[in-house]
């Protein structure tokens, strides 16, 4: 079985990638830090997949210890990267710390794959390198917008690197999955997203409103040039999302070095900030409180991607609904109470 480590595997994204890993047959190795995710997560993993996951608790910026591991963890075939910071306000007021962690961490492991001759890697990015797109829905030809936060800037300058590396070096092939918005859980519930302290993402806070953790759900502007004055995203559920990283390793195995690319991965469809609210009353069979406040600094009005692509190159379609989504992520919250 193809050994594929998954940094930042114990995260929201990572934990549920590494079960549809297992399920299609690959042995994942997790590398994290802890920094931002819970080793409850790993738990949850090897409750779903009823075996055990080998974990290595270590920072993909230390040079020495992921050449340790490549050492350790022989034959590897390849990497999904997962492991960075992803606050985007957050990133606004510490920039240094994101470039370091962010772009650090990158250019530490492909240093540390190319030493020993790994050379397929799918790295995590974000639809937020199209900023407010002039055209929609967005397309991987569509241009990149002078990121709105250094969060942003991070992954247009790792899609960048990688790039560059790939022309520097014929035996290496990358994938960039421009994510756009992971929401939801796993069915069985057993993992799910875990924010710390109060969510910035909208899900979080509507799930957690519900369970009356926050008292109720700010919504940041109604006057926006879209049919309900509310912002507009492509909201992905982060199984069929998770599902996109198996598919682009196997595409891998029908190129030829050097490889590189980049696929948008959404549902396709844009729903707003108020249907989301809408969708998740009927989920829940009740109402949300929620109230209207000024815009959020930063958001962009509507952003949802053309996924034909994947669709088409990677043979990748997402098949849960928005409804589904919050169901999963609904029933996730109710465990943690
Ligand atoms: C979605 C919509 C808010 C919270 C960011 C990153 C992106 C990815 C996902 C990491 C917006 C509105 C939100 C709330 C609200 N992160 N909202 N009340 O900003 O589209 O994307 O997170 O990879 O890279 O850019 O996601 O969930 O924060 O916001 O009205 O309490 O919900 O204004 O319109 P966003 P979000």
């Amino acid at each position: 079985m193809e050994k594929i480590l998954v940094t930042g595997g114990a995260g929201f994204i990572g934990s549920h990638t590494v079960v549809e890993l297992v399920d299609a047959g690959y042995t994942p190795i997790i590398v994290d830090n802890f920094s931002n995710s819970d080793s409850n997560a790993i738990r949850g993993v090897e409750d779903i997949i009823k075996r055990s996951v080998k974990v290595y608790e270590g920072d993909c910026n230390d040079l020495q210890f992921m050449n340790d591991l490549f050492i350790t963890e022989k034959n590897i075939t390849g990497v999904i990267h997962f492991a960075a910071y992803k606050a985007v306000g957050e990133s606004v007021g510490k920039p240094l710390e994101y470039y370091q962690n962010n772009v650090g961490s990158l250019m530490i492991l492909i240093d540390a794959m190319k030493n020993h001759n790994v050379e397929n890697l799918v790295f995590s990015s974000s639809c937020t390198v199209y900023g407010q797109p002039d055209h929609l829905p967005v397309t991987e030809l569509s241009p990149k917008k002078v990121a709105e936060s250094p969060y942003g800037n991070t992954k247009q300058v790792c899609e960048e690197i990688i790039e560059d590396v790939v022309k520097s070096n014929a035996k290496f092939k990358a994938i960039a999955l421009r994510y756009f918005n992971p929401i939801g859980a796993h069915p069985s519930s057993k993992i799910g997203e875990l924010p710390i302290g109060v969510p910035n993402n909208l899900v979080p806070f509507v799930t957690q409103t519900a369970a009356r953790i926050r008292e109720e759900l700010s919504v940041f502007g109604d006057d926006y040039n879209t049919p309900d004055g509310t912002c507009i995203r492509d909201y992905i559920h982060v199984v069929d999302l998770a599902k996109a990283h198996v598919k682009s390793l196997q595409h891998f195995n029908n190129q030829k070095t050097p490889y590189f690319d980049i696929f948008n991965i959404g549902t396709g469809k844009g729903n707003s900030v108020l249907e989301v609210v809408k969708t998740f009353e009927k989920v829940i069979d009740g109402k949300l409180k929620y109230k209207v406040d000024p815009k959020r600094p930063g958001d962009v009005e509507q952003v949802f991607g053309n996924v034909d692509k994947a669709n088409n190159e990677l043979k990748w379609k997402a098949e849960l609904t928005l409804e589904d989504s919050l169901r999963d992520a609904w029933n996730w919250q109710k465990t943690l109470m």
